[in-house]
């Protein structure tokens, strides 16, 4: 699987010749100075919950791409309303697209448009196919419920966790979170964005490699092949 960084939680993984574009938000992330909405591949648009830094360019990704929308019940249907298309998941669920499976996991966390209309339950996705399994756990603390994705999935080959800390995991409690998925491969995100979750790079990096792991912390723009 091919997996290209485009800043904060948005990363796109082609895998089944689809590209499954993750929290599209490049415009307004001021640590993307060359990448545009217009710039982000999408036949699939995976959204975790509904906070600015997630959604900022779904539309316009939407209507250039006709991408499908799968999130929460509450996101698609507010994205339906807009004329984009998509398929509406809750927390628990599986769906077998074409291209794998999806299943819809727990994320605390919040989850509220930037206009004020609630975004329903924030939430990850474990992503499987014959290429390989996939978790992106989305803004969430550290919680027991990860110790069911290794229960529940095939083994996973890597999973993308945030780092920031302030809003979500920090740098242990995501070393915590690896070991309950066990994965050993974990890409980072959700961090230096804002000045609330600027984060030490070399101490990061060590903290995983102290605990066996190795943690990707890709430049923006940057493809990696896991
Ligand atoms: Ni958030
Ligand atoms: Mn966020």
């Amino acid at each position: 699987m091919e997996v290209t960084f485009y800043g904060h939680a948005c990363l796109s993984v082609k895998t089944s010749g689809k590209h499954l574009l993750f929290d599209p938000f490049v415009s307004g992330n001021p640590l993307v100075k060359d990448i545009r909405p217009d710039d982000l591949p999408a036949d699939v648009i995976l959204v975790t919950h509904a906070h600015g830094d997630h959604v900022a360019d779904i539309e316009s990704v939407g209507r250039r791409t006709n991408a499908q929308i799968i999130s929460n019940y509450e996101i698609v249907t507010y994205y339906e309303k807009r004329g984009l298309k998509g398929h509406p998941m809750n927390i628990g669920g599986q769906v077998r697209m074409p291209w794998g499976t999806v299943k819809s996991v727990i994320a605390i966390h919040s989850s509220e448009f930037p206009d004020g209309t609630y975004g329903g339950n924030p939430g990850g996705f474990v992503v499987s196919n014959a290429e390989g399994t996939f978790y992106v756990a989305g803004d969430t603390a550290l919680t027991l419920d990860m110790q069911l994705i290794p229960r529940t999935s095939p083994p996973l080959d890597f999973a993308v966790l945030p780092i920031g800390d302030n809003f979500t995991m920090g740098i242990l409690d995501a070393v915590e979170a690896a070991r309950m998925i066990q994965c050993t491969t974990i890409i980072g995100c959700h961090y230096d964005t804002f000045g609330y979750i600027e984060i030490d790079h070399q101490y990061a990096r060590k903290a995983f490699a102290d605990a066996g792991m190795q943690l990707l912390l890709p430049a923006i723009g940057e493809t990696i092949t896991l």
